[in-house]
């Protein structure tokens, strides 16, 4: 066990905390922290990171240690200016994805480029020959890596296998007493993890659906094809992040997903399988949408967000999938979302909590 720092910069709310001066303060001395080779959990517009210094091995070692993640899944890379990309990138990227840098960074997007032998750790790329890379489009992760001046290689700041942290909280659940530090910035706003790209043979690949969605992607390359990721019962092919064979953003209680067009049939469905399952003696749970609640009835019903704005089921999935631990919860069904838009990667989360166990009604 480590004593590990806490800056609070904003609130719960997300209202900043203190005066300018005191946030400048504890961005300097997180940044400190990175530089020493220690671990720091920062907030980013998706998800909070889990941050080291990417060209030092043994501050990479420590994300590893700290999350128990799996040492082939590689880590993405967080800088606050392109021209930062020159000291570990090899080559310039290819065109279509220079473009997404320049429509998307900022933002939620993680491009897959070479790397440049001996540049970051061997253990941030996990041993492949390119390296993931993105800008994060949030004022304290952004201060942040500006001030410690590496590049910032950083996973998502749970425990390998949990669903990732959109709040500074889940990140103490999780981490706490195992890391240098946590960079309170206040909840998270896309809530679901970046889009991970990659060119090949001509096409921009989606390896992991994300905060922004293959429409913008589309819109952004006209000309360019787009590809998707396999999904469930679609034969592979597509090349993918290695990160996604993993069980990941798991509850600890069992969980399905309920698929049907009638969401009256649907929550007649589930009705008779969760009273089966009371019967059991289960401790039953329903991850649905605010205008779906009044449907249910389960020990603890659970909304993600609105349906008629899929943005907020986004930012409340993960929040609302480690409340069903709270709540002792050890079967849940949970309803799915239409599968477009932001709804792709939600969707794409949802089946990976559930093991890809699907019902269809
Ligand atoms: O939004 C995000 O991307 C968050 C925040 C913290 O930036 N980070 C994040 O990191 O989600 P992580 O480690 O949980 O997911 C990284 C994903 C994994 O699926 C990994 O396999 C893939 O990116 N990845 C990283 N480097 C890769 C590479 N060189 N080739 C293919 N996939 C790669
Ligand atoms: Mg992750």
């Amino acid at each position: 066990m480590t004593t590990t720092k806490l800056w609070q910069i904003h609130d719960e709310a997300g209202t900043e905390m203190g005066t300018r001066e005191t946030a400048d303060k504890a961005i300097a001395e997180a940044a400190g922290l990175l530089v020493q080779g220690e671990t720091v959990a920062f907030p980013t517009e998706t998800v909070y990171g889990l941050g080291a210094d990417a060209t030092n091995s043994a501050a990479v070692e420590g994300i590893y240690r700290a999350k128990g993640r799996p040492s082939d899944n590689p880590l993405i890379v967080h800088i606050a200016d392109r021209s930062q990309m020159d000291t570990f990138a090899e080559g310039t990227p290819a065109e279509p994805l220079r473009r997404l840098m320049d429509a998307f960074w900022p933002g939620p997007l993680t491009v897959i480029v070479p790397v440049r032998a001996g540049a970051v750790s061997p253990l941030v790329t996990a041993g492949l020959s390119t390296v993931g890379v993105r800008i994060p489009d949030h004022p304290v992760a952004l201060a942040l890596l500006r001030a410690a001046g590496c590049p910032v290689a950083a996973p998502s700041a749970n425990s390998s296998g949990r669903p990732s942290p959109t709040m500074a909280e889940h990140v103490a659940d999780d981490l706490g007493g195992r890391i240098g530090g946590i960079v309170d910035g206040g909840p998270t706003g896309v809530g679901v993890e970046s889009t991970v790209v990659e060119w090949a043979s001509g096409a921009v690949y989606i390896l992991r659906p994300g905060g922004v969605t293959a429409e913008q992607l589309r819109e952004a390359l006209p000309d360019v094809p787009v590809r998707e990721p396999v999904r469930t019962g679609e034969p592979a092919g597509t090349p993918r992040a290695p990160g996604m064979k993993y069980a990941h953003y798991a509850p600890k209680g069992s969980m399905r997903v309920v698929l049907g067009d009638d969401p009256e049939a649907v929550a007649e469905w589930m009705r008779r399988d969760l009273d089966a399952a009371k019967a059991r003696g289960e401790r039953t749970g329903v991850l649905t949408y605010d205008e779906r609640r009044g449907l249910h009835h389960a020990d603890a019903v659970i909304s993600s967000g609105r349906l008629a704005e899929p943005e907020t089921i986004a930012r409340g999935l993960y929040a609302a999938l480690r409340q069903f631990d709270r709540e002792g919860a050890t079967y849940i069904l949970a309803e799915g979302c239409p599968d477009t838009g932001i709804g792709r990667a939600v969707m794409n989360r949802l089946l990976k909590a559930a093991g890809q166990e699907v019902v269809r009604v």
